[in-house]
């Protein structure tokens, strides 16, 4: 596991460019060095494999692959709900994917986008509205089964913990931003109940959310979330900026932040897992990471063949938007 064989080589790779570019041994011998002592000293190891596998791999050792709900499942109830949670425990979902936000007064709740106007009966961004005024709201208003699901509240990151501690869900939190207080309110939670460390997992595209979460807190199991091209491109695969050049450098980033998460950003993290978009795994990627001691786990994965696949063939765990039946990706 330990990747000795990687180090050697992009160390090396490293020293070799640097003494061409300079001309000076010394130099780059001084470079590499201080780099090497970086990753060292700043890197945060991983927690133990078995502590990971009681999270991303629940079922073991009877097999069957974790299967999570993402937002709670949201073509089967609505998004990030306590029924969304309850939904998913009754079909069959290992655990629920959940998002983190905050209201104005600095309550951690279930909350996607930056306003609540996609998903409740109410307008403007989360950031804005109180605990008391958010709890007003319907948030199954927008949801094409609302009239199955009336009475639901946004609910606290409390009560959507508790609720899934009940069922015996797993727990992968996806946090966006706001690394300083998220990774304070989520310590609180793991203080609040230990059995979290065993039972959930904290995600997040920004590698500086997982780094914060691990200084806070280096006894929980983390994920980098990762989808390739995400910089330049939207999840449906058109791109983000009108100009060709706009376009050009945003796809230049793209490659340099996929070869960083592949080779520093999940050792700097020490990351048990990454979350990649479905389109991008095979077996080879699957073995990549198996030899870095890292676990796979697919989004969003939503049709009954695509399950199969990673149920039997890949064999890792996935996250999908329904336990029920075929739906349209969510990004
Ligand atoms: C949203 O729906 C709830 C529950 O039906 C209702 O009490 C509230 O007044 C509605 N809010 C708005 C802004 O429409
Ligand atoms: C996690 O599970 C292991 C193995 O069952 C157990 O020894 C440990 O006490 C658990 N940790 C917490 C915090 O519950």
């Amino acid at each position: 596991m330990l990747q000795i064989g990687d180090e050697v080589v992009y160390f090396s790779a490293l020293f070799l460019l640097v003494v061409l570019g300079t001309r000076s041994a010394t130099g780059a011998s001084l470079l590499t060095a201080f780099l090497y002592v970086f990753m060292v000293m700043f890197r945060f190891p991983s927690v133990p494999v078995e502590q990971a596998g009681r999270v991303l791999r629940p079922r073991a050792p009877s097999g069957g692959v974790s299967v999570v709900a993402h937002r709670g499942g949201s073509h089967d109830a609505p998004e990030n709900t306590l029924a969304a949670i309850r939904e998913a425990s009754r079909n069959g979902a290992t655990g629920v994917e959940l998002d983190l936000g905050f209201t104005a007064d600095g309550v951690p709740v279930l909350m996607h986008d930056e306003t609540v106007d996609r998903t409740t009966n109410g307008t403007g961004p989360i950031s804005k509205l109180q605990l008391v005024q958010l709890k007003r709201l319907d948030a199954a208003a927008r949801h094409r089964l609302k009239d199955k699901f009336s009475e639901e509240k946004v609910p606290t990151l409390q009560e959507a913990v508790e609720e899934c501690l009940r069922h015996q869900l797993t727990i992968f939190f996806d946090v966006k931003d706001q690394p300083d207080k998220a990774a304070s309110v989520l310590h609180e939670m793991y203080k609040q109940f230990p059995v979290l460390y065993n039972s959930s997992i904290v995600s997040s595209f920004e590698p500086k959310v997982i780094y914060k979460m691990r200084q806070t807190d280096p006894n929980v199991v983390t994920a980098l979330i990762h989808r390739p091209w995400r910089l330049s491109r939207f999840g449906d695969g058109t791109p983000r900026s009108l100009s060709t050049s706009g376009q050009l450098w945003l796809g230049v980033l793209d490659v340099l932040l996929d070869w960083a998460h592949h080779h520093i950003l999940w050792k700097l993290c020490g990351v048990s897992a990454i979350f990649v978009q479905k389109d991008f795994i095979s077996l080879d990627y699957v073995q990549y990471w198996a030899e870095r001691g890292v676990e796979v786990v697919g989004w969003t994965v939503n049709t009954a063949a695509e399950k199969d696949y990673y149920q039997n063939m890949l064999k890792i765990g996935y996250i999908t938007d329904s336990l029920l039946e075929d739906c349209e990706p969510h990004y």
